[in-house]
């Protein structure tokens, strides 16, 4: 972890939030390259979410939410993590983290009784500040796609069944945030509702299950550090018949990287006006609260059906931390020198091609190699970098470590005998020549 800590750092993909002034404990900020890093993890997610399936549409919904959905979706009343204070050194401790009821901090054994702490964040909306107008800022993204839910239906006639994804930021005021941008306060998932009949939810978790697993691999998590978790009775959110935990082996430990939750008509259920069976709704108040009918009509015998979801949420720190963490290798070379390599798939590689002139400032070969990025840049993989430092070899190892799969350098061979440009394989470490009027084939060809 350390070490992946400390080139997050030195390349750009990670950094303390305001770092300038102390930092803010469990927040961080995407540097240059970890924002591509990041972009590129969320779109490879909503291709396979949404665009290449057609019974799945997108939304991008606030964050500042109604106090009144996060009172009607249970988190007021049980979005808790159990704390306990150390009444010798006052620190505070989430009870279900403690091996043993002693303080981390001093070995104290003088702790509080374990006590419920609500982890959602609430600002004041609005000029006046005497807490009668606050806001919530979303612990999950997933409600604003349940109050979304007639909005999406009436715009879309779906048939069930049929998903509605969201990716977007989500705050936690964690306990004791750890463990780099594992356990953070500000972060981001990647949501889906996916709505099916009741009786027919089984069968889709388990299919969401396997889904899921698949796409892990696809982004270049060896399945051996893949462990499936079946979350016991009692440990289940308060919304959750079922849970299915992707757990991977995270520098720290065996942990959640996503939950796959059988959420059952909970939402919708809670959501909804005069259904009869929540016991929640009968609080809820004519005059301000909610009165959708989250529901749909069974076009054949008109009843009206709350529909069952299952919910795949992945972490999206937590999942660019486990990609940084599979891509990372440091290789000893047969000269007995040592390269560190991120072996990112090239989807989600930060730079997917860069491009060198071999000689800084020499006119001819910098404005070729000027002229192929930009010609590159027009096959919308992703960022191509023209960099201007004549030193080839350092250019190959920062980009190893940045893990950019080819590098392409502009030489004298190019502008005066036959417009070959040398392509550089992060992986193999091969070059070979290549026309450049066939550059952008091969390259597509390598970068998907
Ligand atoms: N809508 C369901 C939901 O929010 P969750 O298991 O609480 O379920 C889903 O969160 C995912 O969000 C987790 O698997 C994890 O990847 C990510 N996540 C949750 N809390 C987090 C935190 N404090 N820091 C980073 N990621 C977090």
């Amino acid at each position: 972890m350390d070490e992946l800590v400390a080139l997050a750092k030195r390349r750009g993909f990670i950094f303390q939030s305001s770092d300038i002034y102390g930092g803010l404990q469990g927040i961080y900020d995407y540097g240059p390259l970890g924002v591509e890093l990041k972009n590129n993890l969320k779109a490879a997610w909503w291709r396979a979410m949404v665009y290449e399936r057609d019974d799945v549409e997108g939304l991008d919904a606030a964050i500042l939410t109604n106090p009144l959905v996060l009172k009607y979706s249970g988190h007021e009343a049980t979005f808790t993590d159990p704390m306990v204070d150390c009444r010798s050194c006052k620190s505070r401790w989430r009870a279900d983290h403690l091996d043993k009821p002693v303080c981390p901090n001093c070995g104290s054994d003088d702790l509080t009784e374990p006590r419920p702490f609500n982890l959602m964040f609430k600002t004041q909306v609005g000029p006046v500040d005497d807490g009668s107008s606050f806001a919530y800022l979303r612990p999950e993204t997933a409600q604003a796609i349940f109050t979304n839910f007639k909005n999406v239906v009436d715009s879309t006639s779906p048939k069930l069944p049929f998903g509605i994804a969201q990716i977007g930021k989500a705050f936690r005021n964690e306990i004791t945030p750890r463990n780099f941008i594992f356990r953070v306060r500000e972060f981001e998932q990647m949501e889906l509702e996916f709505f099916v009949k009741p009786g027919e939810d089984e069968h889709w978790h388990d299919t969401w299950v396997a889904e899921r697993l698949k796409w892990w691999g696809e982004q270049g998590v060896n399945e051996n550090n893949l462990e499936l978790y079946n979350v016991p009775a009692d440990e289940l959110a308060h919304y959750s018949k079922a849970t299915v935990d992707v757990m991977y082996r995270f520098p720290h430990g065996l942990e959640e990287l996503e939950g796959i939750a059988n959420r059952t008509d909970f939402d919708l259920g809670s959501h909804t006006k005069n259904q009869g069976d929540y016991n929640i709704q009968s609080k809820v108040d004519p005059n301000t609260d909610s009165n959708a009918k989250l529901a749909l009509q069974d076009l054949q015998d008109k009843t009206w059906q709350v529909p069952y979801v299952i919910e795949p949420s992945a972490g999206v720190d937590r999942g660019v931390l486990a990609i940084m963490n599979e891509a990372y290798q440091v290789q000893t070379l047969e000269n007995g020198s040592e390269r560190t390599v991120m072996s990112f798939k090239p989807h989600l590689a930060p730079i997917k091609v860069a491009v060198l002139p071999l000689k800084r400032n020499h006119e001819g070969i910098v404005d070729k190699a000027r002229s192929i990025k930009r010609e590159l840049q027009k096959l919308g993989l992703g960022r191509i970098l023209f960099e201007d430092t004549g030193n080839i070899g350092k250019g190959y190892r920062r980009h190893d470590e940045v893990g950019t799969p080819l590098c392409v350098t502009v030489d004298f061979q190019t502008i005066e005998e036959d417009d070959t440009v040398t392509v550089r394989d992060r992986d193999t470490m091969e070059q070979q020549r290549v026309h450049a009027n066939e550059l952008a084939d091969f390259v597509k060809a390598q970068i998907t």
